[in-house]
């Protein structure tokens, strides 16, 4: 199964990369990635000032992490003058860097990093919304380099196809969506404290549960700029997510916080399931998925749901759940056909896949 992606002259032999943040934080970790299979390899933000981060600053849930961690805390220097040149010694696939933030940063960091960097990511979580602010930052980074550079939009970017529109006009390749959601919050109750937090209280969440909200935005911005490259990234935890990214509008995607919860293999073990999955889902190749156009089939009108009767297990959940009261267990489960709005909650909630919408097309 032929797993190639490329973009703006980057080959990748797989669409997954690690996403900026401690996993990439030195030489030791970009070289895991490497070693782990990963089509290119992406390192922590990079800034001009060293960052004073709270701690504890990681939290890991189930199906997510909360953080208040900031970007790099090696200066610039160390990675010019010590973790890149040991890296590049062993170099074979494309490396993106990440740097941060103003158009100040951009003037002193990307001539540095240039001769390292295949493509430059260029943070823009700490800048505001003002996308004239953004327009600039573009300008100055065009003027100092030639490499392509992607522009990382975080989810309080008001509205994405702007944001694709002005970093487009002014001269960048593409855009990463997205950065972790924020500002949010952990609590702990029996202390009445602020569990984790920077100095306001305040966490980024990241991990499966933004796995909707980025998705929707790489379809935003692909279908706002289609000529924009897009790399995915929030939620990633599985092969078949990496190509619901891709069918969204993404060429390459990035996993961090699903690492983080269920251990580094995850890599190594999302490359390695991605040939059967591509194949479950009648797939060749991964560009054919990235070629593929996604359907927007809309309807106004479904039907009552129907019971295949032999996989009930009676277990009543759809009588419990159903918003309109329109299920009731009798004999077998009975759907009312005038209370019924065929919302569909009970076909995607049965654990048997027992309830099945015939008229809708996704009878399971
Ligand atoms: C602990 C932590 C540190 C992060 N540091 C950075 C960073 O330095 N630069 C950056 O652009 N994004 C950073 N991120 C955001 C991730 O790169 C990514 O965009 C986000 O977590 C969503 O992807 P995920 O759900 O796969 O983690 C960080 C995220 C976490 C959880």
């Amino acid at each position: 199964m032929n797993l190639k992606t490329t973009f703006d002259g980057l080959k990748l032999d797989n669409p997954l990369m690690p996403a900026s943040g401690p996993l990439v934080g030195d030489t030791e970790k970009l070289l895991f990635m490497k070693d782990a299979g990963c089509g290119a390899v992406v390192t922590k933000t990079i800034s001009s000032k060293l960052p004073n981060v709270p701690k504890p600053c990681i939290y890991g849930d189930r199906d997510f992490v909360m953080n208040s961690e900031l970007w790099s805390e090696h200066p610039y220097a160390m990675w010019q003058e010590t973790i890149l040149p040991e890296y590049m010694k062993t170099k074979d696939r494309p490396l993106i860097v990440s740097l941060g933030y103003s158009k100040e940063d951009m003037e002193l960091l990307v001539p540095i990093f240039d001769s390292f960097a295949d493509a430059f990511e260029i943070s823009t979580h700490y800048v505001g919304t003002d996308l004239s602010v953004i327009a600039q930052t573009v300008r100055t980074i065009r003027r100092h380099t030639e490499k392509p550079f992607y522009m990382k939009i975080s989810p309080h970017i008001p509205d994405p196809a702007g944001f694709a529109r002005t970093i487009k006009e002014n001269g960048a390749q593409g855009v990463v969506a997205v950065n972790s959601l924020g500002p949010t919050m952990k609590i702990d109750i029996r202390e009445r404290k602020i569990l984790y937090g920077n100095e306001q209280g305040f966490v980024w969440t990241s991990g499966p549960v933004i796995k909707n909200l980025a998705l929707a935005t790489v379809y935003r911005i692909k279908r706002a700029e289609p000529s924009l490259t897009v790399i995915g990234v929030g939620g990633i935890k599985s092969a078949d997510d990496v190509i619901e990214f891709l069918l969204a509008g993404a060429s390459g995607v990035q996993m961090l916080s699903a690492a983080l919860i269920k251990g580094k293999g995850l890599y190594r073990k999302i490359i390695d399931d991605l040939p059967k999955r591509l194949e479950a889902h009648g797939f060749a190749s991964v560009q054919d998925v990235i070629d593929t156009t996604l359907i927007n089939n809309v309807s106004y009108q479904a039907s009552v749901p129907e019971l295949i009767e032999e996989k009930c297990i009676r277990c009543n959940l759809c009588v419990e759940i159903c918003p309109y009261f329109a299920i009731e267990m009798k004999d077998v489960i009975t759907f009312d056909a005038e209370k019924c709005f065929e919302c569909g909650l009970c076909v995607t909630k049965c654990p048997t896949q027992a309830i099945i919408m015939p008229k809708r097309g996704n009878d399971r």
